[in-house]
Order: structure tokens, then C-alpha cells, then sequence
């Protein structure tokens, strides 16, 4: 096909270029998905595993700073996986990442802000406040926002834009 066929073929279908543009980017992961194994086995061990690029490198470097101290947790590691995990999380963080949602988050929090959890500050602060806490915390299939696959369907391919929301007992996120 010739591009103007396209164009034309497109306005007999009712398809704007912008609906092209917008189903391609919601298609491509907005955080880059963990690739690294080891990460998955030690990260992913107790919950989802979040993605590097979900929080800034000083984030990541305060929280391998006390793995120990975990959230309660002890999520300590030897010294070979520990300086390997810190090595990727730092190399794919929010402000090393090109992609979409880390930009995002890079540039919602101020040089000074260190969050150790990825939805209390900035961005996803903001992008989740209209969940209520029936829906969060009050939902046995949720109990948490930290729990980002209960409702985010594809999370672990790095998808999170709104065609693959669904909240467990609520359904398809539509927002208006
Ligand atoms: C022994 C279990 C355990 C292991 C192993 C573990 N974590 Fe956690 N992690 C926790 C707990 C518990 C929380 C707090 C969860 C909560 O309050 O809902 C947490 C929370 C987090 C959060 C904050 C999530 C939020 O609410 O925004 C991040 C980020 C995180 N962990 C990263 C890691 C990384 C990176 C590793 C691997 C080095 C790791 N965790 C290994 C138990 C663990
Ligand atoms: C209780 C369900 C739920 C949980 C748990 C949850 N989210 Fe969300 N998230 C949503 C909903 C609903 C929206 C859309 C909000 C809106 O559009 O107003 C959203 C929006 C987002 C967005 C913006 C997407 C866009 O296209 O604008 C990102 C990124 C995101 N969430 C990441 C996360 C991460 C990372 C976690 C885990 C730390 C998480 N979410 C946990 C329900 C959830």
C-alpha cells in the first residue's frame, strides 16, 4: 500500500493518526522489565519484583545499604549477589531509564527525596489517588498498593497503562 492509501483507508475506518500513536505507546512497557535472574529469584522471593526503574539510583543504594533491615524483613544477601543486584538496579533506575513511566517518576520527586517505597512520593502518589481504600487495603485480593500485579495485569512486562488494569472484585479500571 502506498501512504496516502493508508491515510485514506484510515479515514474510511474512523482511525486518527493519534489512535495509532496512542495504542503503540501504551503497548510498549513504561518501565523496562527485569531481565536479570538473579534478581528475580532474590527480589521476586517474598513480592512482585519491582522494577529498577520504578525509583531513583540513591533510592536503590539507601535501601542495599541495610537489606538487613528490609522492611522488618531480613533480605540480606552474600557479597557476590549483592554488589551484582546493586550494579543493575543502579544501571536500569528511574534516572538512568528512557523509558516512559521512569521519566515520570525521575522527574516527580526532588533531588532531596529518597523514598524507599515506590508509591508514597511523587508520581505514582498522585497517579493512585483515586483508589479507595476499600479497593486497596480493604480488598482481600489486593490488602496493599506495594502488591502492583494484583491489579496492574502485565506488571511484570513492564505494562502498566490503564488497557491492562483490573482490580480484583471491581474489574476494568475506566477512567473519566
Ligand atoms: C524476606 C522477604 C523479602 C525479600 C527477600 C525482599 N523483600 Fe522487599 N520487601 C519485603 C517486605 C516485607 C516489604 C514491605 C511490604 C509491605 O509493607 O507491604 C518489602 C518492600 C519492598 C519495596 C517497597 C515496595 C513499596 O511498597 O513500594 C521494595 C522497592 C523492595 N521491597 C525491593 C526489594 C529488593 C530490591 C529486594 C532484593 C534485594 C527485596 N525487596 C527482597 C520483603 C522482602
Ligand atoms: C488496587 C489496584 C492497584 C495496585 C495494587 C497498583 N495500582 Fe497502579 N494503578 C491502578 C489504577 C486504577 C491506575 C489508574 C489510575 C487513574 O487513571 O486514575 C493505576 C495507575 C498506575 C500507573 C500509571 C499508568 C498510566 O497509564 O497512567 C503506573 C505507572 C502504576 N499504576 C504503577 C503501579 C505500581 C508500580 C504498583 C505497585 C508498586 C501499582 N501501580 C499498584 C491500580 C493499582
Amino acid at each position: 500500500m502506498k501512504p496516502y492509501e493508508i491515510i485514506l483507508l484510515a479515514g474510511i475506518l474512523g482511525l486518527s493518526p493519534y489512535t495509532f500513536a496512542d495504542s503503540n505507546s501504551n503497548k510498549k512497557p513504561g518501565v523496562e522489565p527485569v531481565t536479570n535472574k538473579l534478581y528475580l529469584e532474590e527480589c521476586g522471593a517474598c513480592h512482585f519484583a519491582y522494577q529498577p526503574g520504578l525509583l531513583p539510583e540513591r533510592s536503590w543504594r539507601k535501601m542495599f545499604s541495610s537489606l538487613d533491615d528490609h522492611f522488618g524483613d531480613n533480605a540480606e544477601l552474600d557479597s557476590r549477589a549483592h554488589d551484582e543486584l546493586l550494579n543493575y538496579v543502579v544501571s536500569e533506575s528511574a534516572d538512568k531509564s528512557s523509558r516512559k513511566r521512569s521519566r515520570k517518576i525521575s522527574k516527580s520527586l526532588s533531588s532531596k527525596d529518597v523514598p524507599l517505597r515506590i508509591t508514597e512520593d511523587g508520581y505514582l502518589k498522585k497517579e493512585h489517588r483515586e483508589l479507595s481504600k476499600k479497593m486497596v487495603e480493604g480488598n482481600p485480593k489486593v490488602g496493599s498498593l506495594s502488591r502492583c500485579e494484583a491489579c496492574h495485569t502485565r506488571a511484570a512486562e513492564g505494562l502498566y497503562s490503564e488497557r491492562y488494569i483490573s482490580i480484583p472484585g471491581y474489574g476494568r479500571w475506566e477512567d473519566d
